[in-house]
């Protein structure tokens, strides 16, 4: 079997996820390059460990390039930290003004609070990124290359998480209304809360998306080896949870070679791997993909891996 339905032209978000290793970034350069040919695409990493340069052979930065001798391919690797830092610095002024304006803190304190990590915060930032762009809409198909599965899964509880964080400040600036209105009888919306107003919309794009199941998919990847399986067990079970059901399941590294001894005990155990996978995700529609003799680096090696993925 292979990959399918990825041209349908309502899909724009395509995301590959799965434990470290097992072909995530090989798997959405092919795809990558399985797309330009009728689309205009954009390649994107939010591995903090980016690794698309190594994959395409060519470098790839934190602003949109497009890919020499591939025709419509464009990258990009997405800094979760650096969109976090542009973020505090375009809202410094407002979340300090709901700090400043709805508790007793004094200036020290707020500048305590602002520093604080809030726990994913900054791989929201990231996350926004990408639904910018594609509401930008430049390209027709976005490619995201995840991190490991721990950093893929918090990625996609975040907005919960985020929306927490809002509904605390919200609770907030709903007291010093309050007050305000208490006092004055009138109140003005100031920017704080534009601010947490534009939050919120930023949280109901990302879940709105990443849940339309027409307009984004995500695609597991695995290896037949028992940890793997149990990781992406979990990985599936964990996105169908917040409304993103997997569909779609690559197996890489599968060993096709029965001709030494060594070759036929791997595989005999990968066998066995697989038809526990095959049980397991008898769900979802399964991609096997060989071994290779070698790695699968550069646009030649990307475009053969690509024949396995698309067939
Ligand atoms: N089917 C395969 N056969 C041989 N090598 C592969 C295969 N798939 C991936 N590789 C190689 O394995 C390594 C890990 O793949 P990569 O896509 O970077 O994994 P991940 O992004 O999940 O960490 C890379 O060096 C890649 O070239
Ligand atoms: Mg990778």
């Amino acid at each position: 079997m292979a990959l399918t339905g990825l041209k349908e032209n309502a899909l724009k978000l395509i995301l590959f996820g799965g434990k470290g290793g097992v072909g995530k970034t090989t798997c959405a350069s092919s795809t990558g390059l399985y797309l330009a040919k009728d689309f205009k695409t954009l390649l994107i990493s939010t591995d903090p460990a980016h690794s698309l340069s190594d994959s395409l052979g060519e470098v790839v930065g934190s602003e949109i390039k497009e890919i020499k001798g591939i025709k419509n391919l464009s990258a990009l690797e997405i800094s979760a930290e650096k969109a976090l830092s542009k973020f505090k610095i375009k809202y410094k002024a407002e979340i300090r003004k709901i700090l400043g304006t709805s508790t007793y803190l004094d200036e020290e304190d707020i500048d305590s609070i602002f520093d604080l990590p809030i726990p994913g915060i900054d791989e929201v930032m990231g996350f926004k990124t990408i639904v910018d762009l594609i509401e930008e809409g430049k390209f027709d198909k976005y490619i995201v290359d995840t991190a490991p599965t721990g950093h893929a899964l918090r990625l996609l509880t975040l907005p919960e998480l985020l929306d927490d964080w809002i509904k605390v400040m919200a609770k907030m600036r709903w007291k010093y209304r309050y007050m305000v209105e208490t006092f004055s009888g009138k109140y003005n919306p100031d920017e704080g809360d534009d601010f947490l107003v534009e939050m919120k919309k930023t949280v109901n794009r990302i879940e709105g998306l990443l849940r339309d199941d027409k307009a984004s998919e995500f695609i597991a990847v695995t290896i037949p080896e028992d940890m793997a399986i149990l990781e992406t067990e979990r990985l599936v079970k964990n996105l169908n949870k917040y409304g993103l059901k997997v569909k779609q399941l690559v197996v890489n590294n599968v060993l096709e070679l029965r001709d030494c001894e060594f070759c036929r005990e791997r595989s005999n155990a990968q066998e066995e791997y697989i038809k526990q996978i095959r049980r397991k995700f008898s769900q979802l529609k399964t991609t096997i993909i060989p071994l290779q003799p070698r790695e699968v680096k550069g646009t030649r090696a990307l475009n053969n891996f690509k024949e396995f993925l698309f067939q």
